[in-house]
């Protein structure tokens, strides 16, 4: 498939000169005086999620441009390469199939006879690990679950847990240790008894450093402990289970090339959620996904959700200038979710070159960046109504909470809708520092609660809002080169700390390294 790059389009100088003629003074609020339909025009229903696109700046004019912009980059067929199995991580020479493992029917969508044999037991290895998640759940003895692993095979699986906490067994403690600083791991080492608990060692590559280096200690302390089972008390999920069998572990539950680590928390990464909640509640989950993947594939454009989002941070991206989005969960279990959306959009769309490795003459990624509300409103809000920048701010409300406490959710919507109405309103006629200049651009995300679907929902659609603004830029948004130099260079001085040796070391490099021997 031919993907033409964002700025090789026609329409890329036309939304120059809209936005140089008009976009750059757009008010969002003398767009609502003249549209009494603005609402019900820039706000969007999709599975599980509607949204309130219509605090943006934009309007149907502008849309309509973003829209031919995706048709000009090959957006839509992009897209479909991708369901179809075509090895779109041109990088790597890899499918990407996450969406596959969202579908509910085992049969095969690729014709690729390998890829086709690989989905067919994706869905195997699906089924045991959801029997492995049930028996686990029904296994008194076992009361902790400590989920071993970084990136993608920790910031997923620890968002989503701790999203669906009341959805969880109520009997089993999950813990996540992903950091190479060995206070993560002690800490919860002190907290558990090899008797009781459950290891998931969790990476991809079954190499990475600090995941081995965390299991090693995980697996010396079990065995100090008197623990000796290790089919019992040690699973992998990897796409290297020789790895996983060579360190020791006989438990495993693989997948595949085509699943991004970034993109894994619906693969055998995602056994600690489906310890939390159970079978049932792991399908719901992926059933919520799926249902935003049809959405994605089959909605005109004008009603696509992932698209407008995706387009829309390209006009805020490359138009208006604007280098970071702020996350505002207002539901306090969504805690992780801001971490997660930084993997998933930075490490995809964080690249300074197309997809063909030419430079790139515009920016991509911002900087996502959050905290759930009310917090966020008693610490950093005062920037974002006040402070010199302008950054979008991407609302998530519930409507329905699952406490009992009177009073509590009344007040947070209140407070999700009182501030982006703050940002959009301002405040003009205060004088001085009281003043908020206000056209301050939010787009709303509700679900009407908190459930494994609405979750899978909520994720599958950030994930392709991802791909639209990957895919228009022309980056490959399913590598990641950019994490390698920094391991290659640990390596390198891990030893040096040991003989202080600090030869061919810049020399702040090779002055700290003294300073941390002295
Ligand atoms: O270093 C970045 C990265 O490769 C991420 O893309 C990935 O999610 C993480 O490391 C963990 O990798 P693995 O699952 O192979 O241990």
């Amino acid at each position: 498939m031919t993907r033409i790059r964002c700025d090789q389009t026609a329409v890329w100088s036309q939304l120059q000169s809209a936005f140089a003629a008009e976009g750059q003074h757009f008010d969002v609020r003398a767009a609502f005086a003249q549209d009494a339909q603005r609402f019900t025009r820039f706000s969007q229903s999709a599975p599980h999620v509607f949204a309130d696109l219509s605090k943006n700046r934009i309007d149907a004019a502008t849309e309509a441009l973003l829209f031919t912009l995706a048709e000009q980059c090959g957006v839509l067929a992009h897209r479909d390469a991708m369901f179809a199995g075509e090895k779109i991580n041109t990088t790597e020479q890899r499918a990407v199939g996450h969406v596959w493992l969202r579908s509910p029917s085992p049969a095969p969508t690729c014709g690729d006879p390998t890829l086709a044999r690989e989905q067919v037991a994706a869905h195997a290895t699906l089924e045991a690990m959801l029997a492995y998640a049930e028996a686990l759940r029904q296994d008194a003895e076992i009361t902790d679950v400590v989920n071993i692993g970084i990136g993608g095979s920790d910031l997923g699986p620890q968002m989503a847990v701790r999203a669906l906490q009341s959805f969880a067994h109520a009997g089993k403690r999950m813990h996540f240790v992903s950091n190479v600083d060995g206070h993560e791991l002690a800490a919860v080492l002190a907290q558990v008894q090899a008797r009781h608990t459950v290891f998931l060692i969790a990476s991809k590559t079954f190499t990475t450093i600090e995941t081995m280096t965390n299991a090693a200690s995980a697996k010396a302390w079990f065995f100090a402990q008197g623990g000796t089972d290790t089919a019992r008390h040690f699973a992998a999920l990897t796409t290297n289970v020789p790895a996983a069998h060579a360190f020791g572990i006989s438990t495993t539950f693989g997948f595949w090339d085509w699943v991004g680590g970034r993109y894994s928390l619906w693969s055998a990464i995602g056994l600690p959620i489906a310890i939390a909640i159970g079978a049932p509640g792991f399908r719901d989950f992926l059933a919520g996904a799926h249902a935003m993947d049809e959405h994605f594939r089959s909605a005109p454009m004008a009603h696509n959700l992932p698209l407008r989002l995706g387009l829309l941070d390209v006009w805020y991206r490359n138009f208006h200038g604007f280098g970071s989005r702020s996350i505002a969960p207002y539901h306090s279990a969504l805690q992780r979710l801001p971490a997660y959306l930084q993997q998933l959009e930075m490490e995809s769309n964080g690249k300074r070159v197309d997809h063909q490795g030419a430079a790139l003459p515009f920016g991509t990624a911002p900087v996502l960046w959050g905290e759930p509300g009310t917090n966020g409103q008693h610490a950093y809000f005062q920037m974002l109504h006040q402070g010199s920048d302008v950054v979008p701010v991407e609302f998530i409300a519930v409507k329905h909470a699952r406490h009992g406490l009177a009073g509590h959710q009344q007040l947070l919507l209140a407070n999700v809708l009182a501030q982006a109405q703050a940002l959009l309103q301002g405040q003009a006629d205060a004088g001085g520092h009281r003043n908020f200049p206000g056209n301050r651009p939010s787009t709303l995300l509700l679900l009407d609660e908190l459930t494994p679907a609405t979750l899978g929902a909520l994720i599958a659609l950030q994930e392709h809002r991802v791909f639209v603004s990957g895919s228009v830029w022309g980056i490959n948004s399913f590598d990641q080169w950019g994490v390698e130099l920094g391991k290659v260079l640990a390596k390198d001085i891990a030893p040096r700390l040991q003989s202080g040796d600090v030869q061919g070391l810049d020399a702040s490099t090779a002055g700290l390294l003294a300073r941390l021997r002295d």
